[in-house]
């Protein structure tokens, strides 16, 4: 088989009308996989798939929030049973945290401070980050068991292993939660032939936290602590999906691999 070839696989993205789950829904139909985009922003997700099927890649979408886990299941086996199973998932839909207890320029956010924070939010965030990865997982595994063959690439952050003080608060333990899930399931799963490993990515400029990325101030307070100086752009991320996708990456499984131009070995001036 061709190294890094996806050709012919059934893939389900969640969060695949925006950023770097559309990035991750784009490598995989550009590379010949039949593609699933899953998210909730029905205008955005029509438009993702309604672009992929004109440049003539196999793509079909659902409209689903990864929280509501009924109709998660339900998308899950729609796919499977459109695309005659799945070989590939990425659980990447996830949300934004609001303000971290320090603002951009150091100094301190009472907005941010654990006091302060709205409950609702936190429920939120634990919610879409780490317990729609779990319910993911499960719906994923029901359908790759049987065939005894998959690979589940689960997007995290590298805030999952360092934290950071200007991302609310809520969101760190999120991550660090699906990151620990994903070694779990990598240890379980290795026996059915599934490998599970997570993405961890530093700032990329997407529309998490309404664009904030794309906002010049915003972007210089992120890009000071990345030793490239910069901030990502989504088709950066696409050669690290295609690789845990794809058999080229086929003795990877409980990893994670970061991919934040440095961020995590500290801020250099
Ligand atoms: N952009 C970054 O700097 C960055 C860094 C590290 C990790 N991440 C992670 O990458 C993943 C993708 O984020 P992004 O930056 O591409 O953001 P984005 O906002 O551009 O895309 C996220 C997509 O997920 C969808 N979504 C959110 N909640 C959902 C739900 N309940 N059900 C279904 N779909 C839902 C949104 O509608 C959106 O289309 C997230 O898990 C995020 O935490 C992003």
């Amino acid at each position: 088989m061709q190294l890094f070839s996806v050709r012919g696989l059934a893939c389900t993205v969640t969060g695949a009308a925006s950023g770097i789950g559309l990035a991750y829904a784009e490598v995989m139909a550009e590379h010949g996989a039949r593609v699933t985009l899953m998210d909730l922003n029905a205008p955005r997700l029509q438009e993702a798939e309604q672009r992929l099927r004109s440049q003539g890649y196999e793509v079909r979408s659902e409209c689903v929030d990864v929280t509501d886990r009924e109709a998660l299941y339900a998308a899950f086996d729609r796919s499977a049973a459109a695309y005659g199973g799945l070989d590939v998932l990425f659980a990447n839909a996830g949300i934004d945290a609001g303000p971290g207890f320090l603002t951009p320029d150091n100094a301190r956010n009472p907005e941010g401070a654990l006091e302060a924070l709205d409950e609702r939010h936190w429920d939120a965030v634990i919610a879409t980050n780490l317990t729609s990865v779990f319910t993911s997982l499960r719906a994923a595994v029901r359908h790759m068991k049987p065939r005894g063959k998959g690979s589940i690439v689960v997007t995290t952050s590298n805030v999952a292993i360092i934290n950071e003080a200007i991302v609310g608060t809520p969101y760190m333990p999120a991550k660090a939660g699906a990151a620990s899930l994903v070694r779990q399931a990598a240890m379980e799963l290795a026996r059915y032939g599934i490998r599970v490993n997570a993405i961890a990515p530093g700032p990329f400029a997407t529309n998490i936290a309404g664009g904030r990325l794309r906002n010049p101030a915003d972007r210089e307070a992120f890009q000071v602590r990345v030793p490239m100086h910069r901030v990502a752009d989504t088709d950066e991320i696409k050669p690290l999906a295609l690789f845990l996708a794809s058999n080229a990456s086929s003795f990877v499984t409980g990893s994670q691999l970061v991919i934040d131009g440095g961020q995590m070995l500290g801020r250099v001036d």
